[in-house]
C-alpha cells in the first residue's frame, strides 16, 4: 500500500447530509458523531439546514445521501416534518434518518417510540419512496445510540446513528459507480420534475435555457401535467406554477442532448432553468425520462422552398404583426393594409383574434396561460403561411413581449415586421365599440387587458401608429409605403 492510501484523509469519502431540527440537544453529540465517522473514512457534509430558503433546499437536497431530522416529540412533531420528509423523497434522497431523544420519549419509552415509528412508517409507505427509513432514539446527555448503545434503553435493538450512516455511505457509493452504466438517449423532449424557485409564475410555452453537466440547451416547457404536493392524494392538475410548487413537466429542447434519468444518475439527471435574459435561476429540475428520441423525428426538406414558393407569387413572403389594446383598431387598420396590398396584386391573408377564436383557438380562454398559448399557435400558422409565400397580416392584443418574441423568432426575424397600434386605453375605452370595456369596469368580464390584464408595450416595434393623431387609413397608407416600401 502506498503511504498515499494510507493516509486517511486522501481515502475519506464524503457523506452529504441534510439535516433538519435538533439531532440530540446538545452540539456535542453531532460533534462525537462526526469524529466516530472520521474513523470510519468518512467526513460528514452538512449541506442544508432548515433555515436555509426553498431555493437553497432544493440544490442541496438533490445530491444529498442521507436526509437527517431531529424529531420532538409532542403531538404535531410528525406533522411539522412530513412536508420536509416528503421533499427530501422527491430530490431523491435516498435514505431517510429519524432521531427522537429518548428522554423525551414518553413514559417507559418503548410505547411512544413505537407509535411514532407506524405512523411515520406509514406516511413514507404512501407518499415517498426512500431506500431505507430508520428512527434512532438517542440520549444527547450520555450520546447514546449515536456512537455506542445506549445502556438505558435496551429496547432498541437497531444499529446506532454511527452505524446506520456507515451502511447509508456504502449503499450510496455503490449506487454512485452503478451510475456510470446509465445509458443516456439523444433526446429533445423529456419528461422531469420541476422545482419552481422563481417569484414570476411559469407558463408554459416560454423560452428558457436548460442546463446540464453537458452543456446548454433552448428549451420550453410544453405542458405542466400535474402538480405534486405532500397532503393531496390525487395529482393535481394545474396550468402553472408558483414559487416553492413542485410540477411534473414536459419540457422541449431545440437541439437534443444525452439524457440520462435522476433515479439512474444523480448528476447527469439534474438540471437548471435560466431565464434567457437576467440569467436568473428560474427552477432546478430533476430528469424524470426521454419522451422520444431525437432520432425518431427528422425534418422532411422539400422540393420547392419557401422562397420559390413566394417568388412565384412575385413577392416578399413576411408577417405584419399588430399589436395593441381591444379597441385600439388593430383589426381595422389591417383590413385597410390588406385591401391595398390586393389592388396591386400580392396574395395576402389575415388572421384576426376574434375570427381565429371561433376555430382553431376556440378551446382558449383570457387567462395568461391560455393568451400565451393563443399566440403560440398564431406564430406557428403565421409561419406556415409565410412558408406558403404570403403576406400575412396578423391581429391580435398578443399583449405579453415573451410571445411576440417567440413569434418573431418561429417566423424568421428578416420577414417580421411588429407594429405597435399604440391607441391609449382612454381612448379604447371611449369608443367601447364591442361594449366589452363596460362589461369588464362592472366586473362582468374578468382578465381584461388593460383592466385586470395586464398589456407589454413592445420596446422596439418596426413602426407606431396612433390613431388619436392620424386615421385608420393614414395608419394603413404609411405602413404600405413606410414599412413595405410598396
Ligand atoms: S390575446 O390577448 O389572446 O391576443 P385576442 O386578440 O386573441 O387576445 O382576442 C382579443 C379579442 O377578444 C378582443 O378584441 C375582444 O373582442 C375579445 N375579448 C373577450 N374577452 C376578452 C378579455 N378578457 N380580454 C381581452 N379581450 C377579450
Amino acid at each position: 500500500m502506498s503511504d498515499d492510501t494510507q493516509n486517511s484523509s486522501v481515502a475519506m469519502r464524503a457523506v452529504r447530509i441534510l439535516t433538519a431540527g435538533k439531532i440530540g440537544a446538545a452540539p456535542s453529540v453531532i460533534e462525537a458523531l462526526k469524529f466516530s465517522l472520521r474513523a470510519d473514512g468518512l467526513s460528514w457534509i452538512d449541506i442544508a439546514n432548515p433555515d436555509q430558503d426553498f431555493a437553497s433546499l432544493v440544490r442541496a437536497g438533490s445530491q444529498a445521501d442521507i436526509a437527517l431530522v431531529g424529531l420532538e416529540i409532542d403531538a404535531d412533531a410528525l406533522e411539522r416534518i412530513k412536508r420536509w420528509v416528503w421533499l427530501a423523497s422527491e430530490l431523491g434522497v435516498p435514505h431517510l434518518v429519524v432521531t427522537v431523544e429518548s428522554s423525551d420519549l414518553p413514559p417507559k419509552g418503548r410505547p411512544g417510540f413505537d407509535a411514532l415509528t407506524s405512523r411515520l412508517t406509514s406516511f413514507v409507505k404512501d407518499r415517498c419512496d426512500f431506500q431505507s427509513v430508520i428512527i434512532v432514539p438517542i440520549n444527547a446527555a450520555t450520546a447514546g445510540n449515536v456512537v455506542d448503545r445506549d445502556a438505558n434503553n435496551g429496547w432498541y435493538r437497531g444499529p446506532t446513528l454511527r452505524q446506520h450512516i456507515v451502511g447509508c455511505a456504502t449503499t450510496c457509493r455503490e449506487a454512485q459507480l452503478q451510475s456510470h452504466l446509465a445509458e443516456p438517449v439523444q433526446s429533445d423532449h423529456i419528461q422531469a420534475r420541476l422545482f419552481w424557485l422563481h417569484d414570476e409564475a411559469l407558463l408554459p410555452w416560454r423560452p428558457f435555457e436548460l442546463r446540464t453537466e453537458q452543456g446548454q440547451r433552448n428549451a420550453t416547457i410544453t405542458s405542466i401535467k400535474y402538480e405534486l404536493d405532500p397532503h393531496a392524494v390525487e395529482r393535481i392538475a394545474r396550468n402553472r406554477l408558483l414559487y416553492g410548487d413542485i410540477g411534473v413537466c414536459n419540457i422541449n429542447m431545440t437541439e437534443p442532448f444525452k439524457c440520462v434519468s435522476f433515479k439512474q444518475d444523480r448528476q447527469a439527471g439534474l438540471f437548471t432553468l435560466t431565464d434567457p435574459k437576467t440569467h436568473d435561476v428560474v427552477a432546478l429540475g430533476l430528469i424524470d425520462y426521454s419522451l422520444r428520441r431525437a432520432s425518431n423525428i427528422r425534418w422532411q426538406e422539400t422540393t420547392i422552398t419557401p422562397a420559390e414558393r413566394a417568388e412565384a407569387k412575385q413577392q416578399n413572403a413576411s408577417v405584419l404583426w399588430f399589436t395593441g389594446l381591444s379597441g385600439a383598431g388593430k383589426s381595422t387598420i389591417a383590413d385597410l393594409v390588406e385591401k391595398r396590398l390586393n389592388a396591386v396584386g400580392r396574395h395576402t391573408m389575415l388572421l384576426d383574434g376574434d375570427n381565429v377564436r371561433h376555430g382553431l383557438n376556440k378551446d382558449l380562454g383570457f387567462t395568461d396561460v391560455d393568451r400565451v398559448e393563443n399566440i403560440r399557435r398564431i406564430s406557428e400558422v403565421s409561419k406556415l403561411m409565410c412558408d406558403a409565400g404570403l403576406i400575412v397580416l396578423v391581429s391580435f392584443i398578443s399583449p405579453f413581449r415573451a410571445e411576440r418574441q417567440l413569434a418573431r423568432e418561429t417566423v424568421k426575424p428578416h420577414d417580421f415586421f411588429e407594429i405597435y397600434v399604440a391607441t391609449p386605453l382612454e381612448v379604447a375605452e371611449q369608443r367601447d365599440v364591442k361594449g366589452l370595456y363596460a362589461k369588464a369596469r362592472a366586473g362582468e368580464i374578468k382578465n381584461f387587458t388593460g383592466i385586470d390584464s395586464p398589456y407589454e408595450p413592445p420596446s422596439n416595434p418596426q413602426m407606431t401608429v396612433d390613431t388619436t393623431n392620424e386615421t385608420a387609413d393614414q395608419a394603413a397608407e404609411s405602413i404600405v409605403t413606410d414599412l413595405l416600401k410598396l
